[in-house]
Protein backbone atom coordinates (compact mmCIF):
# COMPACT_ATOMS: atom_id res chain seq x y z
CA UNK A 1 0.00 0.00 0.00
CA UNK A 2 1.11 3.29 -0.46
CA UNK A 3 0.24 7.01 -0.41
CA UNK A 4 0.40 9.57 -2.84
CA UNK A 5 -1.36 12.75 -4.08
CA UNK A 6 -4.42 11.94 -6.69
CA UNK A 7 -4.44 11.84 -10.45
CA UNK A 8 -7.16 11.78 -12.92
CA UNK A 9 -6.68 8.22 -13.62
CA UNK A 10 -7.86 7.71 -10.00
CA UNK A 11 -11.31 9.77 -10.51
CA UNK A 12 -12.94 6.30 -10.76
CA UNK A 13 -11.93 5.14 -7.65
CA UNK A 14 -12.81 7.55 -5.68
CA UNK A 15 -15.63 8.15 -7.58
CA UNK A 16 -16.67 4.58 -6.36
CA UNK A 17 -15.86 5.36 -2.56
CA UNK A 18 -17.66 8.52 -2.40
CA UNK A 19 -20.84 7.42 -4.23
CA UNK A 20 -21.52 4.28 -1.73
CA UNK A 21 -20.67 6.80 1.18
CA UNK A 22 -23.97 8.88 -0.74
CA UNK A 23 -25.83 5.62 -0.94
CA UNK A 24 -25.29 3.74 2.47
CA UNK A 25 -24.40 6.38 4.96
CA UNK A 26 -24.56 9.20 7.14
CA UNK A 27 -21.14 9.75 6.77
CA UNK A 28 -22.00 12.78 4.14
CA UNK A 29 -25.13 14.36 3.88
CA UNK A 30 -25.41 14.52 0.42
CA UNK A 31 -28.69 12.04 -0.77
CA UNK A 32 -27.43 12.06 -4.68
CA UNK A 33 -24.97 10.43 -6.41
CA UNK A 34 -22.09 12.42 -8.11
CA UNK A 35 -20.54 11.68 -11.57
CA UNK A 36 -16.82 11.88 -12.91
CA UNK A 37 -17.13 14.99 -14.07
CA UNK A 38 -18.16 15.70 -11.10
CA UNK A 39 -15.16 14.70 -9.31
CA UNK A 40 -13.06 16.01 -11.79
CA UNK A 41 -14.09 19.54 -10.91
CA UNK A 42 -13.73 18.75 -7.32
CA UNK A 43 -10.18 17.76 -8.33
CA UNK A 44 -9.07 20.67 -10.02
CA UNK A 45 -10.59 23.15 -7.85
CA UNK A 46 -8.15 21.20 -4.90
CA UNK A 47 -5.32 21.58 -7.62
CA UNK A 48 -5.76 25.41 -8.01
CA UNK A 49 -5.52 25.70 -4.27
CA UNK A 50 -2.60 23.57 -4.16
CA UNK A 51 -4.82 21.20 -1.58
CA UNK A 52 -3.80 17.81 -1.25
CA UNK A 53 -5.97 15.03 -2.40
CA UNK A 54 -4.04 12.20 -1.23
CA UNK A 55 -4.64 8.41 -1.47
CA UNK A 56 -4.02 5.16 -0.28
CA UNK A 57 -3.28 2.42 -3.28
CA UNK A 58 -2.71 -0.78 -3.82
CA UNK A 59 -2.35 -3.10 -6.83
CA UNK A 60 -3.76 -0.49 -9.08
CA UNK A 61 -7.29 0.06 -6.61
CA UNK A 62 -7.58 2.94 -4.72
CA UNK A 63 -8.75 2.22 -1.34
CA UNK A 64 -9.26 5.71 -0.15
CA UNK A 65 -8.68 9.07 -0.33
CA UNK A 66 -8.25 12.44 2.09
CA UNK A 67 -8.50 15.92 1.27
CA UNK A 68 -9.26 19.41 2.58
CA UNK A 69 -10.89 22.09 1.84
CA UNK A 70 -11.91 25.65 2.84
CA UNK A 71 -13.91 25.81 5.99
CA UNK A 72 -15.75 28.89 5.25
CA UNK A 73 -15.50 31.48 2.27
CA UNK A 74 -14.88 34.57 4.41
CA UNK A 75 -11.34 35.50 4.42
CA UNK A 76 -10.88 35.33 7.99
CA UNK A 77 -11.41 31.60 8.17
CA UNK A 78 -8.61 31.19 5.49
CA UNK A 79 -6.15 29.22 8.14
CA UNK A 80 -8.44 26.61 9.03
CA UNK A 81 -9.51 23.94 6.76
CA UNK A 82 -12.02 20.89 6.87
CA UNK A 83 -10.86 18.04 5.91
CA UNK A 84 -12.56 14.27 4.70
CA UNK A 85 -11.28 10.44 5.02
CA UNK A 86 -12.82 7.79 3.26
CA UNK A 87 -11.74 4.02 3.08
CA UNK A 88 -13.05 1.42 1.12
CA UNK A 89 -14.94 -0.80 3.09
CA UNK A 90 -13.10 -3.88 2.61
CA UNK A 91 -10.01 -1.88 3.91
CA UNK A 92 -11.10 -0.66 7.16
CA UNK A 93 -9.80 -1.22 9.99
CA UNK A 94 -6.25 -1.48 8.74
CA UNK A 95 -4.91 1.96 9.43
CA UNK A 96 -5.20 3.56 5.92
CA UNK A 97 -7.88 6.24 7.75
CA UNK A 98 -5.22 7.15 10.43
CA UNK A 99 -2.65 7.44 7.56
CA UNK A 100 -4.39 9.39 4.99
CA UNK A 101 -5.16 12.03 7.57
CA UNK A 102 -1.74 11.63 9.00
CA UNK A 103 -0.66 12.87 5.45
CA UNK A 104 -2.45 15.65 5.50
CA UNK A 105 -1.27 17.30 8.15
CA UNK A 106 2.59 18.58 6.74
CA UNK A 107 0.63 19.73 3.35
CA UNK A 108 -1.50 21.82 5.56
CA UNK A 109 1.22 23.49 7.75
CA UNK A 110 3.12 24.13 4.60
CA UNK A 111 1.02 26.41 3.04
CA UNK A 112 -0.05 28.27 6.36
CA UNK A 113 -2.71 26.43 7.40
CA UNK A 114 -3.15 26.21 11.68
CA UNK A 115 -6.26 24.00 12.15
CA UNK A 116 -7.87 21.19 10.75
CA UNK A 117 -11.41 20.65 11.12
CA UNK A 118 -13.57 17.07 10.90
CA UNK A 119 -17.30 17.33 10.88
CA UNK A 120 -18.58 14.27 11.46
CA UNK A 121 -21.74 12.63 12.36
CA UNK A 122 -22.53 12.05 15.80
CA UNK A 123 -22.43 8.21 15.85
CA UNK A 124 -20.10 7.68 13.84
CA UNK A 125 -17.67 5.72 16.24
CA UNK A 126 -14.71 4.87 14.29
CA UNK A 127 -13.89 8.26 12.95
CA UNK A 128 -14.80 9.43 16.38
CA UNK A 129 -12.11 6.92 17.81
CA UNK A 130 -9.77 7.97 14.16
CA UNK A 131 -9.72 11.96 14.86
CA UNK A 132 -9.24 11.80 19.26
CA UNK A 133 -6.93 8.97 18.38
CA UNK A 134 -4.97 11.77 15.84
CA UNK A 135 -5.63 14.17 18.93
CA UNK A 136 -8.23 16.08 17.24
CA UNK A 137 -10.89 17.74 20.23
CA UNK A 138 -14.52 18.05 20.01
CA UNK A 139 -15.21 21.97 19.69
CA UNK A 140 -18.94 21.56 18.91
CA UNK A 141 -22.16 19.13 18.95
CA UNK A 142 -24.75 20.61 16.82
CA UNK A 143 -27.89 18.72 17.12
CA UNK A 144 -30.36 18.18 14.64
CA UNK A 145 -29.15 20.22 11.32
CA UNK A 146 -29.24 18.03 8.98
CA UNK A 147 -31.58 15.26 7.45
CA UNK A 148 -30.76 11.94 5.83
CA UNK A 149 -32.75 8.73 4.87
CA UNK A 150 -35.47 10.52 7.04
CA UNK A 151 -33.51 11.24 10.20
CA UNK A 152 -32.43 14.23 11.59
CA UNK A 153 -28.54 14.12 11.74
CA UNK A 154 -26.44 15.58 14.80
CA UNK A 155 -23.04 17.05 13.38
CA UNK A 156 -19.57 16.78 15.90
CA UNK A 157 -17.35 19.30 14.76
CA UNK A 158 -13.53 18.13 15.84
CA UNK A 159 -10.54 20.38 15.37
CA UNK A 160 -6.51 19.84 15.66
CA UNK A 161 -3.94 22.44 16.29
CA UNK A 162 -1.23 21.91 13.62
C1 LIG B 1 -13.75 6.52 9.44
C2 LIG B 1 -12.75 5.80 8.54
C3 LIG B 1 -12.10 6.81 7.61
C4 LIG B 1 -11.69 5.14 9.44
O1 LIG B 1 -10.72 4.57 8.55
P1 LIG B 1 -10.03 3.15 8.88
O2 LIG B 1 -8.96 2.94 7.90
O3 LIG B 1 -11.09 2.10 8.97
O4 LIG B 1 -9.46 3.43 10.34
P2 LIG B 1 -8.04 2.97 10.90
O5 LIG B 1 -7.87 1.51 10.64
O6 LIG B 1 -7.00 3.89 10.41
O7 LIG B 1 -8.25 3.19 12.46
C5 LIG B 1 -7.82 4.39 13.10
C6 LIG B 1 -8.07 4.26 14.58
O8 LIG B 1 -9.48 4.33 14.83
C7 LIG B 1 -9.91 3.16 15.52
N1 LIG B 1 -11.15 2.68 14.94
C8 LIG B 1 -11.37 2.46 13.62
N2 LIG B 1 -12.62 2.02 13.45
C9 LIG B 1 -13.19 1.94 14.68
C10 LIG B 1 -14.47 1.57 15.16
N3 LIG B 1 -15.43 1.15 14.31
N4 LIG B 1 -14.72 1.66 16.48
C11 LIG B 1 -13.74 2.08 17.33
N5 LIG B 1 -12.51 2.47 16.93
C12 LIG B 1 -12.24 2.39 15.63
C13 LIG B 1 -8.85 2.14 15.31
O9 LIG B 1 -8.76 1.28 16.42
C14 LIG B 1 -7.59 2.92 15.12
O10 LIG B 1 -6.94 3.19 16.30
P3 LIG B 1 -5.36 2.81 16.47
O11 LIG B 1 -4.67 3.60 15.38
O12 LIG B 1 -5.01 3.24 17.84
O13 LIG B 1 -5.29 1.35 16.23
C15 LIG B 1 -13.45 4.66 7.74
O14 LIG B 1 -14.14 3.82 8.62
C16 LIG B 1 -14.40 5.17 6.68
O15 LIG B 1 -14.00 5.53 5.58
N6 LIG B 1 -15.71 5.17 6.98
C17 LIG B 1 -16.73 5.58 6.03
C18 LIG B 1 -16.61 7.05 5.64
C19 LIG B 1 -16.46 7.95 6.83
O16 LIG B 1 -17.14 7.79 7.85
N7 LIG B 1 -15.56 8.92 6.70
C20 LIG B 1 -15.31 9.91 7.71
C21 LIG B 1 -16.29 11.03 7.57
S1 LIG B 1 -16.05 12.21 8.88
Amino acid sequence: MMLRDAVDADLPGILAIYNYAVLNSTAIWNDTPTDLSGRLGWLRDRQAKSYPVIVAEEAGEVLGYASFGDFRPFEGFRISVEHSVYVAEHAQGRGLGRRLVEALFEPARAIGKKVMIGGITAGNEASLALHTKLGFVQSAYMPGIGIKFGNRLDLVLMQKEL
